[in-house]
C-alpha cells in the first residue's frame, strides 16, 4: 500500500518519535515495540529508505604487473560510484567491505581521495581485506567497525571481523554486541561474509576451504532473535545473490573488480519488506545503467 500521508517521523535516535497525527500520541518519547502497535498503524511508520549497497572495491595504491587488470577496475569503478551516487536520490550508501585491496594505508589514503567527493552520508563495512595489515588501520579510515545508526527509524547494524590464529592456521570470525541492539526495531545488517549458505550457483563459490567465505554462517543464530529483521546484505563472495527466508531478505553484491557491481537498494515500506533494483554495467565498462 503506498505511503500517503507520513504519520510519525523518528528521532535522531531512532527509537523515540518526534510527532504524531493519528491520535498515537500515546507514542511520542516512547520506545518503540511493534508488537504494541496495531497493524493498520504500521504502514504509516515506516519511512521509504533509500540505500545503495556497494561491492567489494579492492582499490589498489599498488598496481603491477597483471595485477592492474583486476585492481584498475577497482579504482575506476569507485570514482564512477561516487559519481553515480552523488546524481541519485538516496539516504546512504554503504560499502561493504574490501576497501583497500592489501590493507595498507597507502591504498586507504587512496580510497579516501576517492570517497572525499562523495556529497551523500556513508558508511564502510569492514572486509578480510581490510584487516590484512591491522584493525586498527580500517578504524583509523572509516571509524568502529562495530557500529548501530538509526535511519528514519530503521537500526543499521554494521558487524566487524577480526582473525583468529590457532596453533597453525588463521581464521576469520564476525564481532559485534548484539546485547546492544533492539530486537524489536526494524532492522538492516550489513556484514562483509554473507550469512546464508552459499549459492549454489556461484561456481568460484566452490573452492575446498569454503570456511574463509562462510566465516559469518554462525551470526544467523543471533539475527534469529530479532522480531524486524528485514535484510541482511554482505559482500565477499562477489556473486549476486538475493533471497527470502522467513520474511528476511538476504542479498549478495558482486564485487565491484568484477563484471558486474552494486546494487541499488530501495526500502518501499514496512509491509513489502525490502524493494529490490539494480545497477549493472551498461554495454560499457564506463556506462551505467540503472534497472528498475
Ligand atoms: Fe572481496
Amino acid at each position: 500500500m503506498k505511503i500517503t500521508r507520513r504519520k510519525f517521523i523518528f528521532a535522531c535516535g531512532g527509537a523515540a518519535l518526534l510527532s504524531t497525527g493519528m491520535g498515537g500520541s500515546e507514542y511520542i518519547g516512547k520506545i518503540l515495540n511493534l508488537n504494541q502497535l496495531a497493524e493498520k498503524d504500521k504502514e504509516f511508520i515506516f519511512s521509504d529508505i533509500r540505500f545503495i549497497v556497494v561491492g567489494d572495491p579492492h582499490v589498489s595504491a599498488n598496481i603491477k604487473g597483471n595485477e592492474v587488470n583486476i585492481t584498475d577496475k577497482g579504482n575506476k569503478r569507485l570514482e564512477q560510484v561516487v559519481n553515480f551516487v552523488n546524481k541519485s536520490d538516496v539516504d546512504f550508501v554503504v560499502f561493504i567491505g574490501d576497501m583497500a585491496n592489501d590493507g595498507s594505508r597507502k591504498s586507504n589514503e587512496l580510497v579516501k581521495s576517492i570517497l572525499k567527493n562523495l556529497d551523500k552520508k556513508y558508511y564502510v563495512v569492514a572486509g578480510n581485506h581490510d584487516i590484512i595489515v591491522s584493525n586498527n588501520i580500517f578504524e583509523k579510515y572509516y571509524g568502529p567497525m562495530e557500529r548501530i545508526e538509526y535511519i528514519k527509524g530503521y537500526q543499521l547494524l554494521f558487524i566487524g571481523i577480526y582473525k583468529e590464529t590457532n596453533e597453525d592456521r588463521t581464521v576469520l570470525k564476525w564481532s559485534f554486541d548484539f546485547n546492544k541492539a533492539d530486537k524489536d526495531a526494524p532492522t538492516l545488517v550489513f556484514i562483509h561474509g554473507p550469512v546464508t549458505d552459499l549459492p549454489i550457483e556461484c561456481l568460484h563459490c566452490q573452492i575446498k576451504n569454503k570456511e574463509i567465505l562462510e566465516y559469518a554462517k554462525g551470526i544467523r543464530t543471533e539475527l534469529e532473535r530479532f522480531n524486524n529483521l528485514i535484510g541482511v546484505y554482505s559482500g565477499h563472495i562477489h556473486y549476486d545473490s538475493d533471497q527470502i527466508i522467513n520474511g528476511t531478505r538476504y542479498v549478495t553484491v558482486n564485487g565491484l573488480n568484477n563484471f558486474r557491481f552494486a546494487n541499488y537498494l530501495k526500502v518501499v515500506n514496512f509491509s513489502d519488506k525490502v524493494g529490490y533494483s539494480a545497477i549493472k554495467d551498461g554495454k560499457s565498462y564506463f556506462e551505467l545503467v540503472t534497472y528498475m
